[in-house]
């Protein structure tokens, strides 16, 4: 094992990193690299969760994420929803059109390692520019029923300062890459910029 990991580790630095991270994941290091969700159950949090940032009480948060069936703009949207995970508060809220209570079926983002992913701070103008040759940590998906529309979500957070807040980064266009949050029991969807974008360390 530790002399495929060399071998692949040597092909990551000699060859074009196009090679070492293709889309098929046909690589060594994808375990290395790889974060996945597990099932978030009575608040415990699996020991290889990925911390987000904290509270205002300076308590840790993860990344959760849940599926939702909503009806938002006269849609129906099916989406899976990466959301700020807070256990010490009883309710959890995702946003599809405004903020959706969820309290069952959470999923929290763990990873192989705390050295896999890191934050990178951008704006909606700079998205493409910042995350150019970097993988994002797909957080979900948003599909509406009516017309054939998927929309990839990305992982955001709010910048460092009190607390810090996880939501989605919704991609329209180019022009249009949109990092929402929800507040607590805030009734409307936030947005800010600049932000984080969660991607697997280069
Ligand atoms: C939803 O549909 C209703 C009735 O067709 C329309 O009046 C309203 O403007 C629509 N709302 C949005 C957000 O598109
Ligand atoms: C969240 O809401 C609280 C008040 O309820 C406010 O003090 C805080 O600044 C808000 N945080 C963000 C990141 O919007």
């Amino acid at each position: 094992m530790k002399f495929t990991l060399l071998i692949a580790l040597a092909v990551t630095f000699l060859a074009d990193p196009g090679l070492a991270f293709d889309k098929e994941g046909k690589s060594d290091l994808k375990w290395y690299l790889d974060c996945y969700w597990r099932q978030y159950l009575d608040g415990e949090i699996p020991s290889d969760a990925v911390q987000a940032g904290h509270d205002m009480l300076q308590r840790p948060t993860y990344i959760g994420q849940a599926l939702v069936y909503t009806v938002a703009f006269n849609q129906t949207i099916y989406a899976e929803v990466p959301f700020n995970l807070n256990p010490f508060t009883e309710t959890q809220f995702l946003g599809v059109g405004g903020p959706i209570a969820v309290q069952s079926h959470i999923k929290i983002l763990c990873c192989a390692s705390e050295k896999s992913v890191e934050w990178v701070r951008t704006t909606p103008e700079r998205i493409f520019f910042d995350l150019a040759n970097r993988k994002p940590v797909l957080g979900g998906q948003q599909l509406h029923l009516e017309e054939p529309i998927k929309h990839d979500l990305l992982i955001g957070r709010t910048l460092p300062s009190k607390e810090q807040i996880v939501g989605k980064i919704l991609m329209n266009n180019a022009d249009h890459v949109i990092f929402y949050y929800v507040n607590g029991s805030n009734t409307a969807m936030l947005r800010v910029s600049p932000y984080e974008v969660l991607v697997y360390k280069a």
